[in-house]
């Protein structure tokens, strides 16, 4: 392992060694004008169980950053295993939802069908983290399904296996 100080000539290498984290993939989506817009997000995490806090980072420089830092509320919704393209479409367009029909609550969230779990955030607050905004959400509905998640890795997609324990 050779150390590097982060800076714009070692930026391939700073992005290398921060996608040796594995996460999970979600979509975040608000309205904007009208309709439902989303992006595909890995930056989610955890932060508060009291009160329910979770967070997320839009870039500033993608197209949609205004909708998500403007948004009075959006939903986060966990992919399953089976739904790394429908990720990828809506990373590439924020609003080719393809055959996936997305649901409209009565209380204005939409609803990726298909995911393991979704959030249902109201903002609650919006810090700067550089060339990202760290959104922090507070849940207000939440739910979840059993079932395999879309794991993303060293910029590839693959699923979990499970080693017995
Ligand atoms: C697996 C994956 C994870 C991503 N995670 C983030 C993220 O955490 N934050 C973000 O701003 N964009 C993320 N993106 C990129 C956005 O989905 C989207 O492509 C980007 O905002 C460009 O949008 P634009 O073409 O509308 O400018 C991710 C894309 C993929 C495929």
């Amino acid at each position: 392992m050779e150390p590097f100080h982060p800076s714009p000539e070692t930026a391939r290498a700073f992005r290398d060694a921060l996608g040796h984290y594995a996460t999970g993939v979600t979509v975040v989506i608000a309205e904007s004008d009208g309709q439902p817009l989303a992006i595909t997000v890995n930056s989610f995490a955890s932060v508060s169980l009291d009160p329910p806090l979770v967070l997320w980072c839009p870039a500033k420089g993608s197209s949609r950053f205004a909708t998500f830092l403007d948004a009075d509320r959006y939903s986060i919704h966990v992919l399953a295993a089976d739904q790394r393209d429908l990720g990828l479409r809506l990373a590439r367009s924020g609003s080719d939802f393809g055959r996936d029909r997305v649901e409209r609550t009565e209380h204005g969230f939409y609803r990726l069908p298909g995911c393991l779990a979704w959030f249902e955030c109201l903002p609650h607050a919006a810090h700067d983290g550089g060339d990202h905004a760290i959104l922090v959400g507070q849940v207000q509905r939440a739910a979840c399904r059993p079932g395999d998640p879309l794991i993303f890795w060293g910029g590839r997609y693959g699923d979990f296996l499970q080693h017995g324990i």
